[in-house]
This record gives structure tokens, C-alpha cells and sequence, in this order.
């Protein structure tokens, strides 16, 4: 049996669902539906199966999460801004024993201060930052290979 479900977790925190407010310079000019498609198109591209969940609660983001370790499933995680702040969604991604990556449409480390740390990394297998929707491309080309292992 495998250690992971097949299914790979998509999740998306606050305010990705509103990409079409938020600055293209900074995002890319992909509305959230049309960020949507794109992952769905990689995934079955790379023959993968993927959900994708976007919540701004921090509370939903945790029970999504702890759902995924109570079922084995891989996770690609945008946290957004709880990123750099929320130990909640940290201590949830730490029970995952299927793999997690982060990912981040714009390059954190590049802007301001605050978006420098990630209290995330540290409990993810990797981060894929700064390649706008192509992050997600390239997270599930990563997990691809994760499970392949
Ligand atoms: C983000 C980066 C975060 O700093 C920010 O709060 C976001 C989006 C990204 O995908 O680039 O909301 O996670």
C-alpha cells in the first residue's frame, strides 16, 4: 500500500481568491477561477489528481490540513500572508507525514520585511517561490516526483 493518497491537496489562504483586485506587477494577471484551470491543467497534464481550496480563514485552513494527515494526502500549500505569522497552520502542516510544498506566486524574500520570513518553510519539504501561477506548474512537477520516490 502507499504511504500517501493519490489525490495532492491544493490550498490557498486569504485573499488569492481575489487576484483580480490585487497588483498584477506583483501577481500576474490571472483572475483566481483562471488560476483555477491553470492548476487543474498541470495536474492532468502530469497525470495527477488535485483539489483545489481556497479559504480566508485561518480556522478552515487548519481543519483542511489536519484532514489531510489524517488521510495521507500530499499538500501544496499557499498560505499568503498567514505564511509569515500563523504557528496554527505551521503546527497543522507539521502533521502531515505525506509530502508538503510551499508556494508563493511572487518572491516573498523580494519585498518587504515582514514577507521575509515564512514560519511555514521549516516543516515543508521545499518552497517554489517567485514564478507567478508557473510556482504551481512547478510544485506539482516537485510533488510528481516526491511521490514517484
Ligand atoms: C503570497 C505572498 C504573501 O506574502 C502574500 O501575503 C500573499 C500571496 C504569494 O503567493 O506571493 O497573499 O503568498
Amino acid at each position: 500500500m502507499s504511504a500517501s493518497n493519490s489525490k495532492i491537496l491544493v490550498l490557498n489562504g486569504p485573499n488569492l481568491n481575489r487576484l483580480d483586485l490585487r497588483d498584477t506587477n506583483t501577481y500576474g494577471s490571472m483572475n483566481w477561477e483562471q488560476l483555477v484551470t491553470f492548476i487543474n491543467s498541470c495536474a492532468k497534464e502530469l497525470g495527477l489528481e488535485v483539489e483545489v481550496k481556497q479559504s480566508n480563514s485561518e480556522t478552515e485552513i487548519t481543519e483542511s490540513l489536519q484532514g489531510a494527515a489524517q488521510s495521507h494526502t500530499p499538500v501544496i500549500i499557499n498560505p499568503a500572508a498567514f505564511t509569515h505569522y500563523s504557528y496554527a497552520i505551521r503546527d497543522a502542516v507539521e502533521l502531515i507525514k505525506a509530502p508538503v510544498i510551499e508556494v508563493h506566486l511572487s518572491n516573498p524574500m523580494a519585498r518587504e520585511e515582514f514577507r521575509h520570513t515564512s514560519v511555514v518553510s521549516g516543516v515543508a519539504n521545499g518552497t517554489i517561490a517567485g514564478f507567478g501561477p508557473n510556482s504551481y506548474h512547478l510544485a506539482l512537477i516537485a510533488m510528481s516526483k516526491l511521490l514517484s520516490k
